[in-house]
């Protein structure tokens, strides 16, 4: 009896972690959103469609984040692109202006601007 209060305890202290690790990982898309907006949209534009003021003079062009390319790639390529950036390209590395947490919100509003969740 005992044997099984306790593992019954260690399921549910097991699964309590794993919840709090999760939301580490996981963003905020309605915080995101006011990063995007402020630090994203003059090249990826207000929807995320690569057509923000600055987008014409970009090279390479950019692409929409619902384009299926982009949608197909999983959270943490898209998280390493935002951090580190694309070397050669505009897409400068956002890991010491932007925190961990902050990038993974703007990456929820990114996924939410792709439709995908
Ligand atoms: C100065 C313009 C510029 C700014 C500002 C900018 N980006 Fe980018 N971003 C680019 C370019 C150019 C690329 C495409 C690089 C390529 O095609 O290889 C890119 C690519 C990306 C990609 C990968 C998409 C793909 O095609 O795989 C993501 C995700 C991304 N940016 C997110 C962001 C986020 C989030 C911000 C704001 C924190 C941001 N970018 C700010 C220019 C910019």
């Amino acid at each position: 009896m005992l044997k099984k209060v306790f593992a019954l305890a260690v399921i549910i202290l097991g699964l309590g972690m794993a919840c709090i690790s999760f939301a580490e990982m996981t963003g905020d898309a309605a915080a995101g959103k006011i990063l995007f907006e402020k630090t994203c949209v003059l090249c990826h534009g207000k929807e995320g469609k690569g057509d923000g003021p600055a987008a014409a003079a970009l090279n390479p062009r950019l692409k929409s984040y619902a384009d299926p390319a982009v949608v197909a790639k999983s959270d943490k390529e898209l998280f390493d692109t935002i951090t580190k950036g694309r070397p050669g390209t505009p897409m400068v590395s956002f890991e010491k202006t932007l925190t961990k947490q902050q990038r993974w919100d703007i990456l929820a509003y990114v996924r939410s601007l792709g439709g995908k969740k």
